[in-house]
């Protein structure tokens, strides 16, 4: 979900009437888990920001940061630290189940609030030296 905006005039969006005042909930799911714009969106799938070469590719359709003249302000300074707090961990530490646990059994259904989460996982790091 985006954070909540309230219409400042009356607006036809898409054929509907919305009065001005009208509280709006923008749902970027809409746009995240769109069937016509994702090979398997309800899937955690590296691949969607891959080309057949295996190179980073962006994807128009990804918008977390919401968009528009509202977009999210923080959006370089939260890209930058994931990349460096995931590289940082993934060029030293290779990430498992735990013993006895495969893959499949990993359940990554997100608990459901404001945003989508991930639930607890224990797992091992394995140190890659
Ligand atoms: C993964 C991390 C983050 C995500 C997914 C995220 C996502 C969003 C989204 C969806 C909005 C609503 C945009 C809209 O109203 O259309 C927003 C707004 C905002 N975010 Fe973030 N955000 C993140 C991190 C950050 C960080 C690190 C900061 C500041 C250091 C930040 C500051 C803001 C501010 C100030 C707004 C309000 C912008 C406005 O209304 O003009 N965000 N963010």
């Amino acid at each position: 979900m985006s954070l909540p905006h309230k219409t400042s005039r009356d607006v036809i969006f898409q054929g509907y009437f919305i009065k001005r005042g009208t509280i709006v909930f923008p749902l970027l799911t809409s746009v995240l888990y769109d069937e016509s714009e994702w090979e398997s969106p309800h899937t955690f799938n590296p691949s969607h920001f891959l080309d057949k070469e295996g190179k980073f590719i962006r994807r128009d359709a990804f918008m977390p940061f919401s968009a528009g003249r509202r977009v999210c302000l923080g959006e370089s300074l939260a890209k930058m630290e994931l990349f460096l707090f995931f590289t940082t961990l993934l060029q030293r530490f290779r990430f498992t189940p735990p013993p006895a646990v495969t893959e499949d059994d990993l359940d990554l259904t997100p608990a459901v609030g404001f945003v989508l989460s991930p639930s607890p996982h224990e797992l091992c790091a394995v140190s890659r030296q």
